[in-house]
Formats: structure tokens, sequence, C-alpha cells
């Protein structure tokens, strides 16, 4: 059977075997999905000797994307965008990477949310790899605007000045004390955002209607989700969606097919 695997550290509550397992059960694909917890000092040690163990191709979890991604022979133009890789594969010796993290948000806040971007005022919280992941395809739906906002305002001024360079769309990056506007469409990637709390942001930032998705996911709502609903939003997700959607873009890159997503969110709900 075909090997593949997660390279993260800590990797041990992945739920990436559970998702690429279903998706194979669709058609009795023949492959086998393990976890793989890379030394953080010896992440090419541990792809090496995973290729060596008959391996076909890989994703790559924290903290590992933005060294995968340099260690590719070749990469896809949205993981160059990214600066990060997420989905490795070997042709022969070459190693290929591409990150379907941003088109799998974008594939679940479109397609299963019905939610839209296009035309959208969006504000991202965060400016760290999830956003830089994301920032393309986000950009690619053709929003009015984003404005990424993050704790330091630098890191979200370069990852706009970045961003903006052949975009349609106006970036705009700043801090977050004395963020103002209005906006339909908020994403978080802070990612104190799933135990910790949020940090405290103005009032009124929600336009009527407004949407709020939050990167992570978990058993309960996000802080996120909680400071969005009192905010007024009309409708908020985590992102276990993403998830799913990121897995399925792998999936489809390596065995030729796209699997069911719906299936696989209602089992891991
Ligand atoms: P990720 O891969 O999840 O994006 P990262 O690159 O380390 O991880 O980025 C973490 C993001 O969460 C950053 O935007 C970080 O803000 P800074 O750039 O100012 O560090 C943000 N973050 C983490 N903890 C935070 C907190 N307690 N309050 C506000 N922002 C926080």
């Amino acid at each position: 059977s075909a090997l593949y695997c997660v390279f993260g550290n800590p990797v041990a509550h992945s739920r990436s075997p559970d998702i690429h397992h279903a998706f194979a059960n669709q058609k009795a694909d023949d492959l086998r999905y393990e976890k793989r917890e890379a030394p953080l000092d010896d992440f090419a040690g541990a792809l090496h000797t995973f290729r060596a163990d008959g391996g076909q191709g890989a994703n790559v979890t924290v903290p590992f994307k933005e060294q995968a991604f340099e260690l590719c022979d070749a990469v896809t133009e949205r993981a160059l965008q990214a600066g990060a890789v997420n989905t490795l594969w070997w042709e022969g010796d070459q190693l290929n990477g591409d990150n379907t993290d941003g088109a799998g948000m974008v594939q679940d806040i479109r397609e299963n949310l019905g939610w839209q971007i296009q035309g959208k005022r969006v504000l991202v919280l965060g400016a760290g790899g999830a956003v830089r992941g994301v920032m393309g395809p986000l950009l690619a739906e053709k929003p009015t605007l984003v404005r990424v906002a993050n704790r330091t305002a630098e890191k979200a001024e370069i990852l706009a000045r970045r961003f903006m360079d052949g975009s349609n769309s106006p970036v705009l990056g700043s801090g977050l004390e004395g963020l103002a506007g209005q906006f339909d469409v908020v994403i978080n990637a802070i990612s104190a955002g799933l135990h910790g709390e949020m940090p405290a942001l103005p009032g009124g930032l929600l336009a009527e209607g407004a949407v709020a998705y939050d990167m992570v996911y978990g058993k309960e709502p996000t802080p996120f989700m909680r400071w969005a609903e009192d905010q007024g939003a009309k409708a908020v997700s985590d992102g276990l969606g993403m998830l799913v959607e990121q897995a399925a873009e792998a999936f489809e890159v390596w065995r030729g097919w796209r699997p069911e997503t719906a299936p696989v969110m209602a089992m891991l709900r």
C-alpha cells in the first residue's frame, strides 16, 4: 500500500490520519497514513528516513512548514506566495511542495458555509505563518479590501506590503490597537485563539450581517467565536472545515481523485 504521513512536533493530536483514511475508504484506495513526530532540530533527517521507508508524500504542520518549503526542489505558485509548504510528494528524487491551506479555507468558506468573500471588506487578525498561507487564495476571491491587524503592527505592515504586489484589492497592515472600520468577513489567525484569551478589540468592527471564521477548531466554540457572536455576527465557524478541505486538496494531488469532504466532516463532528 502507498505510504503517507503528517510531520509535526507535537503531532499526537493530529486528525489527519483519520481524515485521509476516511477519504481512501471512499474508493477502496489502498493507502497507509501515519503520524511522524520529527525532532525539532532534524526535520530533514526525518523526511529522509520516511522516504527510505517507502513514503510517497506527506503533510507538514507546525513548526516545519517553512523548513519544508526550503527543502523542496519545486513548489507551486501558491506555496511560493506563502513561503511555506503543507503538502509534499516525491517524483523520483525530486521533492515537490504545495500549500493547500488557503484553498482549503476558501473552499470551506465559500462552498460549505456559503459565505461570499468577493466584494466584501475582510479583516484578518494575526500576521503569522497561518496568515501568509491563506492570503493568496483569499485575495484571489476579489474582496474589496483586506485589513491585516496584528499585535506586532510591523509584521502586519510587512505582510500587507508583500501581498499588495500583484493584488487587485488593497491590503493594509496595522496594529490591533486603534483598529477601526467596519468589516463583512472577519478571519482569526491569532494562535492564542484556541485556549487563550482573545486580545481586547474595539467594538463596532462588525458590519451588519458580518460573518466570522476562526482558523482553529475545538470541541467548544473558541473565544474568538464567542466574541464575534457578542458583537452581533450573523454566522460564525471554526476551522474544522478548513482542515478537511486542505486535506482533500492534498489527497487529490497525491492520488489523482477528489474525495468527498461532507461525510468526513460529519464523522469528525
Ligand atoms: P501561526 O502559524 O499560527 O500563524 P505564528 O506564525 O507564530 O503562528 O503566528 C502567531 C500569531 O498569533 C501572530 O500573529 C501573533 O502576534 P505577534 O506577531 O504580535 O506575535 C499572534 N499572537 C499570539 N499570541 C497572541 C496574543 N496573546 N495576543 C495577540 N496576538 C497573539
